[in-house]
């Protein structure tokens, strides 16, 4: 694993949107796997600024998020298909058809799960997963529980994440209790994984996911046994690291 030590949250906004640019340059048919949060918005604006600036082109890329909250429309502000759109899509040059998020509107779990995992499988693999980190280790909306789920599934959100997710919302009661996300097979499928974390309270979940032990307690453990992981954090999130002395090191 590779892990870079940033200043602040530009600093691994500006890292993090460097190694995407990178792949996007040696692969404009690159398929990347999106993720919403607060974590990747600066990473979407400066992949918005380069695009202006001629230095990226989305117009061959394909992108599959991560997950979508269960009942909302892609018109309702708080879907992750909103997010997408407001943060990256509607400012590239992408085509909306290649841009793909979980049917919120489905009602039918296994039909809208089992969708997925075919537009997933379709693109040919993940070229580089996006993902931020949940303050209970969650990747995606995988929660913590018994067992890794393995493809995309609905989820019953644990009441820390709608507590963390109540911010984005008019009152607590809003925030939709279900969700579909990819699961962890979905996510270690893919060729590179980029890790993005930031901020003092992060700082416990991180070490315990990349220093404690592989269990679906802590979902997020499980990247330790992908082969091409890189963590960008800021120095808040990654105090817990210890011979983090220089701004990258190798694990
Ligand atoms: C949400 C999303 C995750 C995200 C996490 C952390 O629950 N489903 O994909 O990584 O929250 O969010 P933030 O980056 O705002 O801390």
């Amino acid at each position: 694993m590779k892990i870079y030590c940033e200043k602040d949250y530009q600093a691994m906004s500006r890292k993090a949107a460097n190694i995407i640019s990178a792949l996007m340059i040696e692969k404009p048919d690159c398929v990347l796997g999106l993720a919403t949060g607060s974590s990747p918005v600066g990473i979407y604006e400066q992949l918005v600024k380069r695009y202006r600036e001629g230095d990226l082109d989305f117009s061959r890329v394909t992108s599959v998020n991560l997950d979508e909250y269960k009942g909302l429309s892609g018109d309702n502000d708080q879907s992750y298909r909103y997010f997408m759109d407001t943060h990256l899509f509607n400012h590239v040059n992408i085509r909306k058809e290649h841009t793909y998020i979980p049917n919120g509107l489905e009602p039918d779990s296994q039909k809208a799960c089992d969708a997925y995992n075919e537009i997933i499988r379709n693109t040919g693999g993940i070229d580089l997963q996006l993902l931020g980190l949940g303050h209970n280790g969650h990747i995606g909306f995988n929660e913590p529980g018994p067992v890794f789920e393995k493809e995309t599934h609905c989820v019953d959100l644990a009441a820390r994440t709608i507590e963390a997710n109540k911010r984005f919302f008019e009152k607590e009661e809003d925030v939709p209790r279900q969700a579909y996300t990819m699961g962890i097979q979905n996510i270690m499928m893919a060729r590179r994984i980029l890790v993005v974390v930031s901020g003092e309270d992060k700082a416990d979940i991180v070490a315990k996911a990349f220093l404690g032990p592989v269990t679906p307690e802590v979902p997020a453990s499980i990247l330790q046994m992908h082969r091409s992981v890189i963590l960008v954090g800021d120095e808040k999130a990654l105090q817990k690291f210890p011979n983090l002395k220089q701004n990258i090191c190798e694990q």
